[in-house]
């Protein structure tokens, strides 16, 4: 199985176009920009699937060798797309992607009710050309192109802003395990963890790679950089302070963090809290980063 991490900034990016905070002012200065969380995966090197569809989707498809068409004129390796929930940085990027390809597009009923009602996207994709979409079911593996194994496992019932108001289930957030068809290592990505229960617990076992929800360091991020009353958990954001004793409890588990928000410390390797990601024997993911389990 091969991982391209396309993009590992949280919604709006590092920096973001309207932000002049000093993690942005840094990123700005240093050249050390980051797109927006999302994956391309491969069982075989050849069918690709991108794991949500960010709004930066086109830049980082130009940036992924894996993902350039051919031979025929309008051939891509992208086969579709997989979304861990209906949130705008996740989804915004499926418009983008509707110059005719013939995609298959997985995901939870509640997040399909979303893309249908209150960012209709499915309705606007329609006049476009095939898109497929495919309803996931909570823990039911299923198979794509290439041989990969796939199975969701619902998360949370946290929805999207523009979809407040619709009602509450499970899986409004998945996570994703990804296997190989031959028995062997195996993937975990859960960009937007709310709280890592003995059900995340289990879903870990007999995977080898963690691409977690890195969006915060500290439970009081908000209010400490912006001076926003929100805690990470309000927004549905385990901070890394608290997860990474839960990684600890996994020795040998390759932890990565993503969907670094641009409140995050650890986006300067500078910093005790990126020290303390080390020091726990995690890592913060890097746009453009290649994983071969
Ligand atoms: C989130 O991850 O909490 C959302 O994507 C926030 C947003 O950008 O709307
Ligand atoms: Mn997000
Ligand atoms: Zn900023």
């Amino acid at each position: 199985m091969k991982i391209r991490i396309l993009g590992t900034a949280a919604g709006g990016g590092t920096p973001q176009w309207n932000c002049a905070c000093a993690q942005c002012t840094r990123a700005r200065r240093e050249g050390t920009a980051r797109t927006q969380d999302c994956l391309a995966v491969s069982a075989n090197g050849t069918d690709w699937y991108l794991v949500n569809a960010s709004p930066d989707i086109r830049v980082q498809i130009l940036a992924a060798p894996e993902l350039t068409p051919g031979p025929g004129q309008r051939d891509t390796p992208v086969r579709g797309v997989l979304l861990t929930d209906a949130e705008l940085d996740h989804t915004l990027g499926l418009v983008a992607l509707r110059e005719g390809a013939d995609l298959d597009v997985y995901g939870s009923a509640p997040m399909f009710s979303a893309l249908d009602e209150g960012f209709p996207v499915q309705r606007i994709l329609a006049p476009y050309g095939s898109t497929r979409w495919h309803e996931t079911a909570d823990g039911v593996p299923f198979t794509l192109a290439g041989g990969l194994r796939v199975t969701a496992i619902a998360l949370s019932a946290k929805r999207p802003r523009y979809a407040a108001e619709r009602p509450a289930h499970d899986d409004w957030v998945v996570a994703y395990r990804f296997a190989d068809p031959l028995p062997g290592a195996a993937l975990l990505y859960a960009p937007c963890l709310a709280q890592w229960t003995s059900a995340f617990d289990a879903a870990l076992e007999g995977v080898s790679h963690l691409l977690v929800d890195g969006s915060f360091f500290h439970q009081d991020e908000m209010a400490r950089t912006a001076g926003w009353s929100a805690s990470a958990s309000d927004m549905g954001h385990l901070p890394i302070s608290e997860s990474l004793e839960a990684v600890a409890g996994h020795p040998g588990l390759r932890c990565l963090y993503t969907h670094l928000n641009n409140t995050n410390p650890v986006l300067d390797t500078r910093t005790a809290e990126y020290r303390a990601v080390r020091a726990a024997g995690a890592d913060v993911a890097a746009d453009g980063q290649l994983l071969e389990l």
